[in-house]
């Protein structure tokens, strides 16, 4: 054997996913990419808004001395700063350049604060159905997965987290906006589980953190705001990208920031320095925190996903699927008609409609649809969809 065992075993377990690609790629050629419709990547196809690519230009043209040096690890301080007034807004709590670390990504933001807080078998516990990654990122850091399905309208199932929590419990690791479920968990929901973890922190005398990933935070419908992680609960950790709400996913850009009352924020801050250190990544791309340091409060107009929301939910409810209209994202997670997900996004795909099955999420009975595609990829979609819901009547 070349490759090490677990890497082995990851890679067997998300050959569906390769499979999917693979699959999509072949239907694609047989049939013409007009003819496929693929909702299986979270891949934004909006532009990123008008200001970014002259920012960009302007940040390309610099030429000032030591640019493009080696920079503190948790990143430029003024863009921290700049990263933090933004924060400060959302979170409804000061919040300084200090608390601020810059990363590659929310994925990278994800990894690092668990490198920082992980021991060998602490488990983090996560709500499905969830972002698949999770269980490899905590993984990678000794930690162990433990998910909570969350209830039928996809809330926080409190009790439910509860029984779940031990003397292992490191981390509860929650995504609102939801990718797959598209939801947006309640202030109350949320004060539900900062007190919960609060009593469980005293009571275990430990602290359980609350991690928050939530790079959807700006793509939301209907006029809701996302409530403030930090106002619910003391020890809690927020990390978030500019992959969606610039549609900028492939330059890699993101941050975490520390609740600034959090017990042992030093700690943390410091560990989570050095994480993004030695894994490898060292700094956040310069060339992009110095541009998105420029753009804060710029973000892709969510009105044109919930245009592409309507457009999908009014075609589905009519050919009779079932689901909880999402409040964010752009991710739909209807129920299938029968109990194989997997059998019934086969027949989806037998209408060259690509989709991915909930269990891929740990939400079997369900498929997840991303509509980050064009307005008429849906449309002309909606008759496929139809008719495969239709053999199963
Ligand atoms: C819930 C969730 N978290 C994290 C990520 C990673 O995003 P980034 O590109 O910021 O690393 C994604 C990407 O799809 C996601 O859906």
């Amino acid at each position: 054997m070349t490759i090490s065992k677990n890497v082995e075993e990851i890679l067997g377990r998300s050959s569906f996913i390769r499979k999917m690609f693979e699959e999509g790629a072949r239907l694609k050629a047989e049939h013409g990419a007009d003819n496929v419709y693929d909702f299986s990547l979270g891949n934004p196809n909006l532009d990123p808004p008008a200001e970014f690519n002259k920012v960009l230009t302007q940040a390309a043209g610099l030429s000032d001395e030591g640019l493009h040096g080696y920079m503190p690890n948790a990143g430029y301080p003024y863009v921290r700063e700049a990263v933090a007034k933004t924060v400060s807004k959302e979170q409804n709590a000061e919040t300084k350049g200090g608390d601020v670390i810059m990363t590659c990504g929310a994925a990278g933001g994800l990894n690092v604060i668990l490198k920082a807080i992980l021991d060998q078998g602490d488990e983090v516990i996560v709500p499905a159905p969830y972002f698949v990654e999770y269980g490899f990122y905590a993984q990678n850091h000794g930690g162990v997965l433990k998910t909570v399905q969350t209830k039928a309208d996809f809330s926080l199932d409190i009790e439910g987290i509860a029984s779940a929590i031990n003397k292992e419990t490191k981390a509860v690791l929650i995504n609102s906006p939801n990718n797959p479920t598209g939801q947006v968990y309640s202030k109350e929901n949320l004060s539900d589980v900062g007190d919960l973890l609060k009593d469980k922190s005293e009571e275990l005398g430990k602290t359980i953190y609350l991690i928050s990933d939530e790079p959807y935070r700006k793509i939301v419908f209907d006029n809701i705001t996302v409530p403030s992680i930090f106002n619910c609960y003391r020890e809690s950790v927020i990390t978030s990208s500019y992959s969606k709400d610039l549609s900028i996913p492939g330059e890699r850009i993101g941050f975490i920031a520390v609740n600034p009352e959090a017990s042992f924020k030093e700690d943390l801050l410091n560990g989570m320095t050095l994480a993004n250190r030695i894994l490898g990544f060292v700094n956040a791309p310069a060339l992009m925190q110095r541009v998105t340091g420029l753009l804060q409060g710029a973000h892709v107009d969510a009105s044109e996903y919930e245009k592409k929301r309507d457009i999908l939910c009014e075609g589905l409810e009519a050919a009779g699927y079932n689901f909880i209209k999402p409040s964010g994202t752009f991710y739909l997670f209807p129920k299938t008609p029968i109990d194989d997900d997997v059998a019934f996004v086969d027949a989806l795909r037998d209408e060259l409609i690509l989709t991915v099955p909930g269990s891929g999420f740990g939400g079997p009975g369900y498929f997840r649809i991303a509509f980050c595609v064009a307005d008429e990829t849906i449309t002309n979609a909606l008759p496929g969809f139809k008719r495969a819901i239709e053999k199963f009547r």
